[in-house]
């Protein structure tokens, strides 16, 4: 007889007698597992939290401000912003590989969290949206299974360097759970039913080089793809939908003039834990629609396609 209410007071009472009087510190993402894990803890040993929201400059559009404003001013927990977009902008010109992305990200993200760390006087505890999918497609420095199908930046690494013990109480959670516990933690609602946000951000999805030029453009083409899915009241059918701007330029026409620019891909996906997915059916004047808005509407991008694999073979990501 297993019910969020329970397991909600079940995990306070754990966290509290795990951390005691401790200080936690927990970095936030952006997603819904970071800001659950987040509220939860709070709810369990109030101010012995703060948390550190580390802004790689990655983020969709309006993301980082909404992050912010929920945090401060909706559930007064201690906040500290860090903008480090030139940072890991700078880190990552000329890097095009995947792997070669995500392990500067979260290289990244664990050495500005640490100096965050540092400068409010550290932390006995480091408290992650960790989900069970997570520990089990990761190498776990906690000795999980040994398969790494993409490295997650939020499993491992940091506690071991600043001698801080880990605070996962989501660990046996799916996704669809954590929404629940969100919503029996009252967060907002758009909150908890955002789409899942990958921790390497937009970096993985612009295949090729990451500019901020190029985040730019994929913002916008993002931001129109998700205006008409909320327009056709289809966010919440959808397990994740985004935008991928792709390193092909191809011609076409515009007015009288010859255009040469990016192709952006869409994707959108149904699932229930993110480790299956099956592509969302939309329909062909949905998908024109679209197509349309972002090419008249995002200078760059001049084609637009839809990407019809299933995982697997495909995985939700294109990197
Ligand atoms: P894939 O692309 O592996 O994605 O099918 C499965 C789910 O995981 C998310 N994802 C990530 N989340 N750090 C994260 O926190 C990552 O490096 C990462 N890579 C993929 C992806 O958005 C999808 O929900």
């Amino acid at each position: 007889d297993w019910t969020m209410a329970e397991f909600r007071a079940t995990k306070i009472a754990e966290i509290r007698k795990q951390v005691g009087s401790g200080r936690v510190i927990c970095g936030l993402s952006g997603g819904v597992d970071s800001a659950v894990a987040a509220v939860l803890i709070h709810e369990a040993i109030g101010d012995q939290l703060t948390c550190v929201f580390v802004d790689h400059g990655l983020m969709r559009m309006g993301e980082a401000d909404q992050v912010v404003g929920l945090f401060r001013e909706h559930y007064g927990i201690p906040l500290v912003h860090v903008n480090a977009e030139t940072l890991f902008l700078n880190g990552l010109k000329g890097v095009t590989d995947p792997e070669a992305k995500r392990k500067f990200i979260g290289k990244t993200f664990i050495e500005v969290f640490e100096a965050e760390a540092n400068k409010i006087g550290g932390a006995d505890f480091l408290a992650q949206g960790t989900l069970y999918p997570d520990v089990i497609e990761s190498v776990s420095f906690t000795g999980g299974p040994s398969v790494t199908i993409k490295s997650h930046h939020n499993v491992g690494g940091l506690p071991e360097r600043m001698n801080m013990k880990l605070v996962e109480p989501l660990r046996e959670l799916f996704k669809d759970e954590v929404r629940a516990l969100g919503r029996e933690l009252g967060l907002p609602d758009i909150f908890v039913g955002r789409h899942p946000f990958p921790g390497p951000g937009l970096a993985i999805r612009i295949p090729g080089e990451v500019t901020k030029e190029r985040c730019d453009i994929l913002r916008k083409a993002d931001a129109v793809y998700l205006d008409e899915i909320r327009r056709a009241g289809l966010y919440d059918a959808i397990w994740q939908a985004f935008a991928v701007l792709l390193p092909v330029r191809t011609v076409g026409v515009m007015g009288d003039g010859r255009t040469y620019d990016s192709v952006c891909a869409l994707r959108a996906v149904t699932s229930t834990d993110g480790m299956t997915a099956d592509i969302y059916p939309f329909d062909a004047a949905f998908l024109s629609r679209v197509a349309t808005r972002i090419v008249n509407e995002v200078q760059g991008i001049n084609r637009v396609t839809y990407d019809y694999t299933s995982k697997p073979p495909g995985t939700i990501e294109w990197e």
